[in-house]
């Protein structure tokens, strides 16, 4: 960590008296099966205790029991964190999208697979897993009639609907490894994204439609495509019907290519370790990283977390209101449920729309059994008012929570006035590299304390480390980093085209230890609280954002000089991301420059990065090296201009008066 420029101090763990421990309500039991997986948290401690001491047999066994591999492994896994060349299941040989349709549609061909809950809540549709192979099957052959092979990137830029799930599915049946980038990222965003994957294909549609809003999708594409010659091919599938700019030769309509095509081509046989996909995220800087997530490991990750932490049985139906665009999509809206062979609700719209009720309403439709959100959406239905949960929810056993902390008052909500204190609430831990949760209760099992994402996932040996001395902290009750001590199945193998970077940013921080980059707490009980990012990133809305990236976006424009951005605390999105900038030419300091500059960043980057706030200030804190201290701006704004710490060790002191005027005037 840098110096002097950390994340604001965490609070430390909280003392026993100040939180209640919630055990799982007695009602869970009287819906579905009525028993969870496990017996109890004797038997969640024993098993875990086995996963640490004996990994190899461990996931061996549970891999065979999840997945179905055409040829099985010897070797569990090789390699280490000290030199990340990680490899499960290594001889082993599979196809994701066999395990995620073939072996159900066989079973139990008119079984739900897909329940697509469309923007308008009149117009969705049900898609058994007979028909998800039919559908998958004839995508496959399109995408290989347009020349991908195996190992090839295939680049998806669509809404959340069930064609979405179609098309990763479509892409790994061939072997080709998928790259989505979420629907809300702006043209050059997409356009990084594809020509640093060296996708040959995108697959989009021609427009979304969400909150009863219209979003052109395709015109985005057109717009990033003419500067990534090597995309040869963009098939679209037609959403709404309007007219878009097409180029003939390189477009194809999804619904035209789909009918020249029979119903079944067989599945690739790939290895354990091929490339499964690549999912973009956030990094220290302007770059973003492409994370990359191999085959077998993840997909028993998936399908483990769906089995032990949702409690996922053959008769539910899961409805996780994350975007395929990120992480908690791609594992928790396609693998898990698909793994295991249960319905996964698509959610396209929002949970405003056509009113606050509509998750409610959406959950008793299709009698989910388990929902998981992030606190954001959570946020802002407590905020909108209890009236609006007018449905009753029957079935609903497990609330999953993700992507950020949520706090004790939105957690007690949730448990109260969502799960009417019948649901067991998951506070569910981890990260786009982990690939599935690591630190989480398992449902109707694991005690719960509001606020704590409670105790690590099968095969998840955390350490908490001490920032300055790089020591392990050792016992309970200490605070610090988080990191893992052993490898675990899904976890990722690199960053595309940049394995250095892999090793540096988690590997090489922390010697022979998975670094997260979250400070955490573990208590007297050994739950762990998770504090945040101690790297510069900020999460809005569950998103995480990098400030570098956002500052690289500002400096983008003529206009700036120099800019920093810092995360403040946001009572709706978590936090909320406010940009300092100085001016290459004071006098351009007005309303219409601070404009331009949050449409600077909604045009690089997407709508969700753009600052709240933007302050014009004549310099930014540096140290005499040149180094910007975001401490101090952070600090500014949230009103602690008395405990600024030390301010001479910058170039120019003078200048935090300066901004502190600066926020105080436009306050
Ligand atoms: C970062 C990962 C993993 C799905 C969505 C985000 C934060 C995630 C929690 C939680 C507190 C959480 C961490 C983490 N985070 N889950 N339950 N409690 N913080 O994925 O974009 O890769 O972000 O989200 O800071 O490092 P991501």
């Amino acid at each position: 960590m840098s110096e002097g420029d950390s994340n604001p101090p965490q609070p430390a763990v909280p003392e026993a008296h100040e939180v209640d421990t919630y055990h799982v309500p007695k009602a869970f039991f009287s819906k579905g099966t009525g028993k969870a997986h496990l017996k109890d948290l004797d038997h969640y401690h024993e098993l875990y205790k086995h996963s640490i001491d004996d990994p190899h047999a461990f996931w061996a066994k549970l891999a065979r029991e999840l997945l179905t591999f055409e040829r099985d492994f010897q070797t569990v896994h090789s390699g280490s964190l000290t030199n990340g060349d990680n490899a499960w299941f290594v001889e082993g040989r599979l196809n994701a999208s066999y395990n995620c349709v073939d072996r159900h549609a066989f079973k139990n061909p008119n079984k739900a697979a897909i329940i697509y809950e469309a923007d308008e809540p009149s117009e969705g549709r049900t898609i058994t897993y007979g028909e998800l192979l039919r559908e998958v099957c004839r995508v496959a052959y399109v995408l290989q009639q347009m020349g991908v092979k195996k190992g090839d990137t295939v680049a998806i830029y669509l809404p959340m609907i069930p064609e979405a799930i179609i098309a990763f599915l479509a892409i790994t049946r061939i072997g080709a490894i998928h790259s989505v980038v979420f629907a809300g990222f702006s043209s050059d965003s997409l356009k990084d994204r594809v020509i640093d994957a060296r996708s040959k294909v995108v697959i989009t549609a021609d427009e979304g439609k969400r909150g009863g809003k219209l979003i052109g999708t395709k015109k985005i594409v057109d717009e990033a495509l003419k500067k990534c010659p090597d995309v040869k091919h963009c098939l679209v599938y037609r959403r709404t019907g309007t007219e878009v700019p097409w180029t003939e030769g390189r477009d194809f309509w999804w619904h035209e290519e789909v009918e020249k095509w029979p119903n079944y081509i067989a599945p690739e046989s790939m290895s354990s370790e091929d490339p499964l996909f690549l999912l973009y995220t956030s990094g220290s800087t302007g770059k973003p990283k492409g994370v990359m997530h191999t085959t077998a490991g993840y997909l028993v990750g998936a399908a483990a977390t769906g089995k032990y932490v949702f409690d996922i049985h053959d008769d539910d139906v899961f409805f996780c209101g994350g975007d395929v665009g990120w992480i908690t999509g791609h594992t928790y809206v396609v693998y898990a449920p698909l793994l295991l062979g249960v319905a996964s609700v698509v959610f396209e719209g929002t949970p405003a729309y056509p009113n606050f009720s509509r998750y409610w309403e959406v959950i008793d439709k299709h009698n989910v059994s388990q929902f998981y959100v992030a606190p954001t959406a959570l946020r802002l239905l407590k905020r909108a008012g209890d009236e609006h949960i007018k449905s009753e929810m029957n079935n609903l056993r497990v609330l999953g929570s993700v992507g950020e902390p949520i706090a004790a008052e939105v957690w007690k909500w949730y448990h109260e006035k969502v799960g009417k204190e019948e649901a067991h609430i998951v506070d569910t831990y981890w990260q786009t590299e982990t690939g599935s949760h690591v630190i989480t209760p398992l449902a109707g099992i694991t005690s719960t304390k509001p606020g704590s994402a409670s105790l690590p996932f099968f095969g998840i040996e955390p350490a908490i480390i001490d920032p300055v001395s790089g020591e392990e902290l050792k016992g309970n009750d200490v605070e610090g980093v988080l990191a893992f001590k052993q490898p675990w199945p899904s976890m990722a193998r690199t960053v595309w085209g940049a394995h250095k970077r892999y090793m540096d940013t988690y590997l090489n921080v922390y010697k022979g230890f998975y670094f997260t980059g979250d400070g955490a707490g573990r208590d007297h009980e050994g739950y762990y609280w998770i504090r945040g990012r101690v790297d510069d990133g900020v999460n809005v809305s569950g998103h995480r954002l990098s400030t570098a990236e956002i500052e690289a976006a500002l400096i983008e424009s003529p206009l700036v000089a120099e800019a920093a951005v810092v995360g403040v605390h946001d009572d709706l999105t978590g936090q909320a991301v406010n940009a300092f900038v100085a001016l290459k030419d004071p006098s351009q300091d007005n309303d219409q420059t601070k404009k331009d500059l949050i449409l600077q960043v909604r045009k690089s980057i997407g709508p969700f990065a753009a600052p709240k706030a933007v302050f014009v200030i004549p310099d930014l804190p540096k140290t005499r090296s040149g180094k910007i201290m975001r401490r101090i701006l952070r600090k500014i704004l949230s009103g602690e201009e008395e405990s600024l710490g030390d301010t001479s060790t910058l170039s120019d002191p003078a200048v935090v008066d300066k901004i502190i005027e600066r926020v105080h005037a436009v306050r």
